[in-house]
């Protein structure tokens, strides 16, 4: 199904979602990827000892962990508290993620028998995300709420390696030798996160962002051909339903037109790339998202303000600029800079 969702007006109204769909805003919106997280005390003294694959499937206290930063920081959206491997965990994959290490795969897919184990996802594997969705839409009023999910490519990295990787040697040798195994995994892992995206929609959702965050690994020619058809198909299943897509990874320069045709409302961009020649390379009709780089915030306030006022400079020309790190916010990041760059985004992007 694919019913039109429409927020509440006031959700609707919200600087963000307009921001998204490239209309006139009061002010540029800003939210920050891992927003919620450990450069908050009280997000560490919510989470001591629950595993954070726990956390995630407890509704009361992904609540009040995704609550945290919109509390703190004012920031215009609020992202849900979970992670890209919660559906694959939903689905049965033996995986956990390791505190200081990320996700780690204990029998890595790397066979065409391996494929079996990745069954489709259905909303009785997560209610727990319905029922966190629902209490929070209760709490956050106008505050649009972005849903999320890993995109294939991103997935099969970790699926594939059995862990992190700087070098992705075992996917990429999958999508280079056996391109036919690699677009079917790409494809079952498109229909998961499509599954798991629909989910958080139906449950309140306003926006969804797609982490692509490792594609960057990518030469242009080699994600238009083995990575870009399963993201098409992502982004394709939730159109219907009319909340703005968001379309993120890390060094993704050279991608950037490719990952706006993929279908995204928004792209984003890392700090690598300045935003008005992102908004050249990703062509019209797209809002972009982005691109203080996260560890500009260690360098002092004055640094801070000038560092985010270019910014801001380069997206003036933009039609739609919602304000992000170019990644996420780093574990040792004093949470008050945060404060105050939110602060400084209010201030100077007014329109
Ligand atoms: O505030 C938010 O942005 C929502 C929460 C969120 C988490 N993971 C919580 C989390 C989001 C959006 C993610 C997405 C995610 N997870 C991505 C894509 C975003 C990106 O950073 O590029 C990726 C690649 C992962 C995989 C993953 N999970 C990694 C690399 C790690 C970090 C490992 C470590 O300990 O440094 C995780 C664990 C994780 N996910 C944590 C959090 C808050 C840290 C675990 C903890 O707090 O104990």
């Amino acid at each position: 199904m694919s019913a039109k969702q429409t927020p509440p007006q006031a959700t609707y109204d919200s600087a963000f979602l307009k921001a998204c769909r490239r209309e006139p805003v009061p002010h540029t919106p800003v939210w920050f990827m891992r927003q919620a997280g450990r450069s908050l005390p009280e997000y560490r003294k919510v989470r001591e000892g629950i595993p954070m694959l726990e956390s995630c499937m407890r509704p009361e206290l992904v609540t009040e962990i995704t609550l945290q930063p919109v509390r703190r920081h004012d920031v215009d959206a609020a992202i849900y508290f979970s992670d890209i491997v919660v559906p694959l965990k939903a689905i049965g994959i033996d995986l956990d993620i390791k505190p200081g290490v990320g996700p780690v795969v204990e029998e890595p897919v790397r066979t065409r028998a391996d494929l079996a184990r990745l069954r489709d996802l259905t909303p009785e594997d997560v209610s727990y995300v319905t029922e966190a969705i629902g209490l929070l839409t209760a709490e956050l009023g106008a505050t649009p709420l972005i849903g999320f999910a890993g995109a294939p490519f991103t997935l099969a990295s970790y699926l594939v390696e059995g862990g992190p990787s700087r070098t992705y040697e075992n996917a990429k040798a999958m999508m280079y030798g056996d391109p036919e195994l690699w677009a079917d995994l790409l494809d079952r892992l498109a229909d998961i996160t499509a599954a798991f995206l629909t989910v958080q929609i139906e449950a309140g959702a306003s926006a969804v962002q797609l982490f692509d965050s490792w594609v960057g690994s990518l030469a242009p020619a080699d994600y238009r051909r083995s990575v870009m058809p399963a993201s098409v198909k992502v982004f394709d299943a939730v159109a219907g339903h009319g909340v703005p897509r968001i379309h993120f990874g890390v060094g993704t320069g050279e991608l950037l037109r490719l990952m706006g045709e993929a279908g995204a409302d928004v792209v984003g961009v890392d700090w690598r790339v300045p935003l008005d020649e992102a908004a050249r390379r990703v062509g019209p009709g797209k809002a972009l998202q982005g691109n203080l780089d996260p560890t500009v915030l260690f360098a002092g306030p004055e640094v801070v303000e000038a560092k985010t006022r270019e910014v801001l400079d380069a997206a003036s020309g933009l039609e739609g600029h919602v304000f992000n790190l170019g990644h996420g916010v780093m574990p040792s990041t004093d949470p008050d800079a945060l404060t105050r760059l939110v602060d400084v985004v209010h201030t100077h992007g007014a329109r």
